[in-house]
């Protein structure tokens, strides 16, 4: 039979310290939650071994709100336990293994061999880590029960200090019960185990809360003894918890720094890489080129050799090859089709859909509309609620009236329209393929495929009336 291992992560805390609107577990890390790091180096982890697998999260502090997230993004893969009251990180394991059992009972055999503690609040631990630290329980042969992950801190301070067996094996002191002698040990525990699950089950059935704080501590699995091992692991930065908005920020610079690289090892050159802000689930395509100072946000996906130029936000929206998207551009929700141009100072609001070889000019902006293949928007309008037929060539101050101030309305625009500047389109209305709409007109009819349409008051002209007329303004 395969070996299987469980993952429990702990997230029931209330991190009073992480000042942010969302719970802690939920923090956002370029534009994954806190919580997903370790959710996904554990699936990671588990698919390289080819181990069989599942994740429990013990929650409790705002666990609704938890619980609301983990569901909708894991569906069936994870499981939740709550701890109703945060008495320890025993207490926590506790909880987890009475959600375990209703959840597995049926089961033949109802528990993993191995079981891996992690904490929701430390997101840097990888794939690889996990693996390192298996490998120091599996190759144990047999002796070995326990592995928990210690580093060397500069400033020990609120961890629990790693205490060496004058023989074999360790246990763990946290803050609140050191004495003047463990005190200055620097070897602390990361809060990162695995253990072999029998093992775990029968140590937490001894622990006691007779501390200073009174909780149930997960550390007092640990003891002198031959059969657990702690693991000094020389990079202790991969420890880095989140516990105040200053770690959170140090902790997404890292992430940031790393998508950059892996985007760079793709083909992707960034002009100023250390001022752009790129999400975990953006893609972007061999030689393009990132400008300083451009944001890529929630799941973008850029093709080949685009041109991103500076101060570009671009949110959740698909870019084809080939397409420019000029400075000072805001996108969100929509596709641009390849060869695009687009920018600088545009908006295009959610569900614009740019069709190949569109141009839309300086303070142009698009909402909720589709620009067919060939289309030119080139200067100062909005576009919203309509539909551009191929090659049509839309003039400066184009504006769409969408909104009667109840209900929105549509415009429909055919193949190779013209419009001449200065025009508004009066919804709904249509104005069909082939056609003309002279400069200035305020079109509010139909008009048919081929028409021309002038809709604006004639021009009157005095001749010589320009003097008499201008020494009359003086008096
Ligand atoms: C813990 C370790 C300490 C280690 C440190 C590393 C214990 C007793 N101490 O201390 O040795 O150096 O982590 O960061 O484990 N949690 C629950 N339920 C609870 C209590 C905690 O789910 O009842 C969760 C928290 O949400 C958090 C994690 O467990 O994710 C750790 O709890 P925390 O209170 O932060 O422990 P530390 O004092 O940091
Ligand atoms: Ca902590």
């Amino acid at each position: 039979m395969k070996t299987k291992i469980s993952a429990v992560i702990l997230a029931a805390g209330e991190g009073k310290r992480l000042k942010i609107r969302e719970v802690k577990a939920l923090a956002p890390i370029l534009g994954q939650r806190m919580i997903d790091y370790p959710i996904e180096e554990f699936k990671k982890f588990v698919h390289k071994r080819s181990l069989d697998w599942d994740v429990g999260i013990v929650i409790g502090h705002r666990r609704d709100e938890v619980r609301e997230y983990l569901e909708k993004k894991y569906s069936d893969s994870i499981f939740l336990a709550i701890q109703e009251q945060q008495l320890g990180t025993a207490d926590a394991i506790n909880s987890y293994f009475k959600a375990y059992n209703e959840r597995f009972v049926k089961h033949s055999d109802k528990h993993s061999d191995y079981t891996l503690v992690i904490c929701a609040d430390t997101p840097l631990i990888r794939a690889e880590d996990m693996d390192y630290l298996f490998s120091q329980i599996i190759e144990s042969s047999n002796e070995i029960v326990a592995v928990a992950a210690t580093f060397l801190a500069a400033n020990p301070l609120g961890y629990g200090r790693i205490v060496r067996g004058n023989v074999n094996g360790f246990h763990i002191v946290e803050e609140k019960d050191l004495d003047n002698s463990t005190r200055e040990i620097k070897e602390v525990n990361s809060g990162f185990y695995i253990f072999k699950t029998s093992y775990l089950i029968q140590a937490l059935s001894e622990i006691k809360n007779n501390n200073n704080a009174g909780e149930f501590y997960l550390t007092d699995a640990f003891e002198d003894s031959a059969a657990v091992k702690a693991v000094l692991f020389n990079n202790g930065n991969k420890f880095l918890g989140v516990n105040t908005l200053e770690q959170l920020e140090e902790i997404e610079k890292i992430f940031r720094r790393e998508k950059i690289s892996s985007l760079r090892e793709e083909g992707v050159r960034f002009v100023d890489a250390d001022s752009v802000f790129i999400d975990y689930a953006v893609k972007i395509g061999r030689n393009s080129l990132v400008y300083p100072g451009v944001v890529l946000e929630g799941e973008c996906n850029i093709g080949e050799r685009v041109v991103l130029e500076s101060g570009s936000v671009i949110r959740q929206t698909i870019i084809e090859n080939d397409v420019v998207i000029k400075a000072y551009t805001y996108i969100e929700d929509s596709i641009i089709k390849s060869k695009a141009q687009i920018g600088p100072f545009a908006h295009l609001r959610p569900a614009s859909d740019i069709g190949e070889n569109v141009k839309v000019g300086n303070f142009v902006e698009v909402k909720k509309s589709i620009l067919r293949k060939g289309v030119k928007v080139s200067h100062l309008s909005y576009v919203g609620d309509a539909e551009v037929g191929e090659e049509s060539n839309v003039g400066c101050g184009f504006i769409t009236c969408n909104y009667d101030g109840k209900k929105k309305h549509k415009t429909t625009i055919g193949k190779n329209v013209f419009i001449g500047s200065d025009c508004q389109a009066v919804a709904p209305v249509e104005i069909a393929s082939n056609s003309f709409v002279a400069a200035g007109s305020t079109i509010t009819e139909n008009i048919p495929e081929g028409g021309f349409a002038i809709a604006r008051s004639r021009q009157v002209t005095k001749p010589g009336m320009a003097k008499r007329f201008l020494a009359t303004e003086k008096k």
